[in-house]
């Protein structure tokens, strides 16, 4: 499979086969890090890492995943560069294509990253955006492939504010693999109706059923609950609004109980506000796993960096 020059900025422009390719290529260099073995594969490449919005995990994933290739991350910060101060997208786009071998961006409108992607003449990474937030999806999906050895045929619940970065693209990239994907939240946040148009043509090929429902009793036979914050960063001042319309899509145990499983598993992209979208009890519960698909950030980023930039 060969993804060379391939930007990421949502799961849109990847196949199946694609993001199976990049959850296998992940599996492996979980494996060689795991051994202590480090590639050299992005040897000589310099990564630019800006960020608009604050960031733990991604952050540190595209760091690390460089190094331990053997690439330069350099972290740009929105007070360390001109971007959105002084100089256009267009031109710190193509300032920064000049002396960088790719660019991960993180920030606030989608439409940035893909001017970036678009002037630089780079790949470009999407770090998460307003709208979707990719590179998590590989490590959500890693996490179940570990869980349950495969995708096709599980349903993946998702609870809470359905119209936001996460929800978009677990929507996405489930219909893709053929995940059987419900998106439980009130109709005030259900997610874009031209989006769900969308995945249900990606649905139609991958064989996925896709529910967007406001009614709890559909997380009967889930086999993964997912939830994310209630307020998305750049949203903090809806947060009164938003814990009235979600706290009956609380990640609590009567919820998991509605699953009628044993087995049902419970992720969280992180970080987690305990108390709003998910009690202390159940995160607890879970919290390895949920750790687990944290760690798995670091492989899957670096995955992607090995497929479209390394030197194999
Ligand atoms: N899940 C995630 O993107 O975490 P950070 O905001 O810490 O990068
Ligand atoms: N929806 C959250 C995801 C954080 C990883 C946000 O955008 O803040």
């Amino acid at each position: 499979m060969n993804l060379r020059g391939r930007s990421f900025l949502t799961l849109k422009d990847y196949s199946r086969d694609e993001i199976d390719y990049l959850l296998s290529l992940a599996t492996l260099l979980k494996d060689k890090k795991r051994k202590g073995i480090l590639g050299d594969s992005l040897k000589g490449k310099n990564i630019a890492l800006i960020f608009e919005k604050p960031s733990t995990r991604t952050r540190c994933s595209f760091t690390i995943g460089c190094i331990d290739e053997g690439g330069h991350p350099e972290y740009l910060g929105s007070d360390d560069i001109q971007l959105g101060h002084k100089e256009s997208i267009e031109d710190t786009a193509r300032v920064l294509g000049r002396m960088f071998d790719g660019i991960q961006f993180r920030g606030f409108s989608h439409e940035n990253v893909e001017k970036l992607a678009k002037y630089s003449g780079v790949p470009v990474w999407n770090g998460l955006t307003d709208s979707y937030h990719p590179t998590q999806i590989l490590a959500d999906f890693l996490t179940l492939k570990e869980q349950f050895g495969k995708l096709e045929g599980l349903k993946l619940v998702y609870v809470g504010d359905g119209r936001n970065n996460m929800a978009n693209s677990l929507l996405i990239g489930s219909s893709k693999m053929g995940i059987d994907i419900t998106i439980l939240s009130p109709k005030s946040l259900w997610p874009q109706g031209e989006l769900i148009e969308i995945c249900k043509d990606y649905a139609n090929t991958s064989g996925s059923k896709i529910e967007i429902t406001d009614k709890v009793e559909a997380v009967e036979g889930a086999d993964a609950i997912y939830t994310d914050v209630w307020c998305s960063m750049g949203e903090e001042d809806l947060a009164a609004k938003r814990i009235k319309a979600l706290k009956p899509y609380q990640v609590n145990d009567q919820l998991l109980a509605k699953t009628g499983k044993a087995h049902t598993i419970v992720l969280h992209c992180l970080p987690a506000v305990k108390g709003n979208e998910i009690t202390y009890e159940v995160f607890e519960r879970f919290s390895e796993l949920i750790f687990d698909q944290a760690e798995n950030r670091m492989h899957t980023i670096k995955a992607i960096m090995v497929a479209t930039l390394g030197n194999e």
